[in-house]
């Protein structure tokens, strides 16, 4: 089995490369050697490489800029999933794809379910339901796994963001009204490792959307004082006050979804697999 991973330098990409490289051989690339954009050049590399299993870590996750770079956004979340899909099913490969919880509006009130409603509030979560429909519409072995508040400690994240305000601000405010799952980057990938595991089979035999983020849901609020509180360096924090915000405090010029947390029972009862509760692969992540 070869891989070909697309994003490599990206949050979740950069995981992958550490879980997947002792799997099999492992060509891994990113934006310095393949402009998503081009996409002549994408279907040449895909066909140089002739991979078995092409896994798609790349993504426009640029929310809000998304809003006014439409055309950008869905050339790289919606197009080239397609591409990618199409390259696939030509090569007789499976094709691995991320997809998010932006997909839907977050006013059911419950836990997502892969069935549910698709209603997208942005740029980013059109863009991205399109690249879903595209690849769906060519019907390759593909798995599409929607996940949500993707976070890393080496690229600038929630997690990130949140340790540098603790250390600028006495008073922090944070939302409360956004509720999702938070997902540890490097667990991800590791499930995406063990999901390969189980063999190319296992992919064509199960194709279709899942749902896989942190187990439990979060408020960001909530999500906030967790990081505060595993902090290593907590006496560098000068923060005394985390205090409750709306979303509507602050505007930006994409809408997200209020509560959009995911239910991924689907998936674990097919692959009998799970991430952990996200407060205790936040604790690893932050150890
Ligand atoms: N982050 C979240 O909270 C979140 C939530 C739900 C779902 N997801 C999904 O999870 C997946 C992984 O997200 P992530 O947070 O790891 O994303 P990320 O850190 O933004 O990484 C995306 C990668 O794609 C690359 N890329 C973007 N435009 C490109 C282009 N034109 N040509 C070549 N490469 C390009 C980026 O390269 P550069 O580094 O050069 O920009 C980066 O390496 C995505 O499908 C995303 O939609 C993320």
């Amino acid at each position: 089995m070869t891989i070909l991973l697309l994003g490599k330098n990206g949050q979740l990409g950069w995981e992958l490369q550490r879980t997947l490289a002792p799997m099999a051989p492992l060509k891994a690339i990113d934006f310095e050697e393949l402009d998503l954009q081009d996409f002549e050049a994408v279907r040449k590399t895909v066909r140089n490489l002739r991979p078995d299993v092409i896994v798609n870590a790349s993504a426009y996750t640029a929310v809000d800029l998304a809003e006014s770079e439409s055309e950008k956004a869905f050339a790289i979340n919606a197009t080239i999933p397609g591409i990618l899909a199409e390259e696939a099913l030509g090569l007789g490969a499976s094709l691995i794809h991320y997809s998010t919880d932006y997909v839907f509006d977050g006013l059911k009130g419950s836990l997502y379910r892969e069935e549910d409603t698709t209603n997208p509030l942005s740029v980013y979560g059109k863009s991205k339901l399109a690249g879903e429909k595209n690849i769906g519409a060519v019907g390759c072995s593909h798995l599409i796994l929607r996940t949500s508040w993707v976070y890393s400690l080496r690229r600038g994240s929630f997690v990130t963001k949140t340790l540098e305000w603790a250390r600028r601000q006495e008073k922090m405010r944070v939302v409360n009204d956004q509720v999702g799952n938070p997902t540890w980057a490097r667990m991800l990938a590791e499930v995406t490792a063990l999901l390969l595991a189980q063999g190319t089979r296992s992919i064509r035999e199960n194709s279709g959307v899942y749902h896989l983020a942190g187990s439990g849901f979060a408020s960001r609020l909530d999500w906030a004082k967790q990081i505060l509180e595993l902090d290593p360096n907590r006496q560098e924090q000068v923060v005394k006050e985390i205090l409750p915000a709306l979303t509507s405090d602050f505007p930006t010029p994409a809408t997200r979804p209020l509560f959009s947390a995911l239910d991924c029972a689907r998936f674990t009862n097919t692959f009998h697999l799970a991430l952990p509760d996200w407060q205790k692969a936040l604790q690893l992540a932050m150890g």
